[in-house]
Parts: C-alpha cells; sequence; structure tokens
C-alpha cells in the first residue's frame, strides 16, 4: 500500500477577492491520524471540502488513489467519494430515521447487500460504538454526544480507506469530547484506516493525533508529531499554542510527551 493517502500539492482557493487557501503543500499518511489545526475562518473546513471535492480549487492538485480529484468529472468523483466516510460538525443524521436506519443508509444506497447482512454490519458498527441498545431511538431522542457516536458508526459503515472528521468535539461537554476522542483513537487502532481530523480543539487533537499540520495564513506552515509541533520555534505557532494554554516542551521522555495532557 503507499505510504500517502492523500497528496496535496500547491492548492490555491479564493473566494472573491479573499484568498483562503494559498498554497497547501500537504501528504498524509496511510493508516494514520493526521490532525490540521488552525485558527476559526483560517479555512480548514475549506480545505476538507476540497479533500472530497465539494470545492474546486482555483489551482493545484489533489491526488488520492491514483486520481488527481480536481480534474474529475462529478461521476467519477463519486466513486472517488466512496472511498471516503465523513463525519459532519453537526452529526447530520437524518432526523426522520431512528438510529438503525440512519446506519443502514450509506449500506442501502450503495451496496447490493442483503437485508440479514445489512442488520449484521449496523449491529457491529452500533456495538463498537457503543450504542446497540438504542436502535430504535429517533435523533431528537439522544444527546449531542450520541448523535455524534451515531455519525461516527455511520461514516464507519462502508469501510472507507479514509475517514474525515470535522470538529467532532464541538459543542460536547469536555467529558463527553473524552469519551468521543478516545473511540475515534480506538477505532482506529482497531481498523488502521487514515484519519484526517479538523479542529481548533487543539488540546484533544494532540491527545490522538499521530501528525499535526497548522494551517496558517493559507499555507500548512507546520508539520510533525504533537511532541515537535510543540517544540516548535515558530512564532506564529507558539503564539498559537499559547493561546490555548498548550504548554511547550517540559522535559520528559517522548512517551510522556505522547501521553500529554
Ligand atoms: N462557500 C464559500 N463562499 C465564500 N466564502 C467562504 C465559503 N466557504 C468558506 N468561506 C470563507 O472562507 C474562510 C474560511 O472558512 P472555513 O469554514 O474553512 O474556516 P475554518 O477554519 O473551518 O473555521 P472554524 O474553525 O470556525 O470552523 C472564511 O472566511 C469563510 O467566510
Ligand atoms: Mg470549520
Amino acid at each position: 500500500m503507499e505510504d500517502t493517502a492523500i497528496r496535496i500539492i500547491d492548492l490555491h482557493k479564493s473566494f472573491g477577492p479573499q484568498k483562503v487557501l494559498d498554497g497547501i503543500n500537504l501528504e498524509v499518511e496511510t493508516g494514520k491520524i493526521t490532525v490540521i489545526i488552525g485558527k476559526s475562518g483560517g479555512g480548514k473546513s475549506v480545505l476538507l471540502k476540497h479533500i472530497i471535492g465539494l470545492l474546486k480549487p482555483d489551482s493545484g492538485e489533489i491526488w488520492v488513489n491514483g486520481n488527481d480529484i480536481t480534474k474529475l468529472p462529478e461521476k467519477e468523483l463519486n466513486e472517488v467519494r466512496r472511498s471516503f466516510g465523513m463525519l459532519f460538525q453537526e452529526a447530520a443524521l437524518f432526523d426522520s430515521m431512528d438510529v438503525f436506519d440512519n446506519v443502514a443508509f450509506p449500506l442501502r444506497e450503495h451496496t447490493k447487500l442483503s437485508d440479514r447482512e445489512i442488520e449484521s454490519v449496523v449491529e457491529e458498527r452500533l456495538r463498537q460504538v457503543g450504542l446497540l441498545t438504542f436502535t430504535e431511538k429517533m435523533p431528537s431522542e439522544l444527546s449531542g454526544g450520541m448523535r455524534k457516536r451515531v455519525g461516527l458508526a455511520r461514516a464507519l459503515v462502508l469501510d472507507p480507506d479514509i475517514i474525515l472528521f470535522d470538529e467532532p468535539t464541538s459543542a460536547l461537554d469536555p467529558i463527553i469530547s473524552l469519551s468521543i476522542l478516545d473511540l475515534i483513537r480506538e477505532t482506529q487502532q482497531r481498523i488502521q484506516k487514515t484519519y484526517v481530523v479538523i479542529s481548533h480543539d487543539i488540546l484533544g487533537m494532540f491527545r490522538i493525533a499521530d501528525k499535526v499540520a497548522m494551517l496558517y495564513g493559507g499555507k500548512i506552515i507546520e508539520y510533525g508529531t504533537p511532541y515537535e509541533i510543540r517544540r516548535s520555534t515558530k512564532e506564529a505557532t507558539k503564539e498559537f499554542l499559547k493561546a490555548t494554554k498548550i504548554p511547550g516542551f517540559t522535559g520528559g521522555s517522548y512517551e510522556q510527551q505522547q501521553d500529554f495532557p
């Protein structure tokens, strides 16, 4: 398998006079968790939308599975999109469907599995996220954290190679946030797929990231392990970490640093 799951080359995007992406270069490693951090309004969601082809760049390339997806026609793009799972910011569940049907939806849309096979896959995914006893609940009867869990189960259901997360812990209390982060880490360690997470919850992100990329001024100005990022000497990075109260490197072993916070 290729070491690079997603290769982004010199990606540019402006909205009118506003330059949002100004030459993004990033290689997302296969089978790892890459977290993209950066300030609110900095272009994280815009970048993610380019990766699934919801937005077209002004220039640049995004290579996934041997295709530059920025050049693909819609029909072929849809094929490539199937290799992606996506957890949207608001979980984006179908309000009129219960938990089971929400998770079963991608299987009914994109596969020819029998009802019995679908049931077995859905139950397995719901077990993984700890919601097996909630199959008949409607989204309105769930807490925010439970909705995210259903969204995660649905993102995993087609067994995609790449899963994108837009702010998986926003609007959740700290305890639930931690349980979602642990769940993300656990599932990734179990299935070894490529995860891309964007967030401004820096503290949480340092907990799960294999690699961190910092988006600043429309560019990726830092890329490395959480340990390396915290030792950065770049002013912009230090300012950003200081503002989010991440302490810099204070000594201790690599493992201790990995355990942070
Ligand atoms: N479709 C669009 N049309 C015009 N401007 C847009 C569009 N989408 C995003 N923008 C602008 O691009 C900039 C970056 O937005 P984006 O949503 O990527 O920020 P973000 O880093 O995800 O922020 P947050 O952390 O708050 O979610 C913002 O100034 C936003 O107004
Ligand atoms: Mg965003």
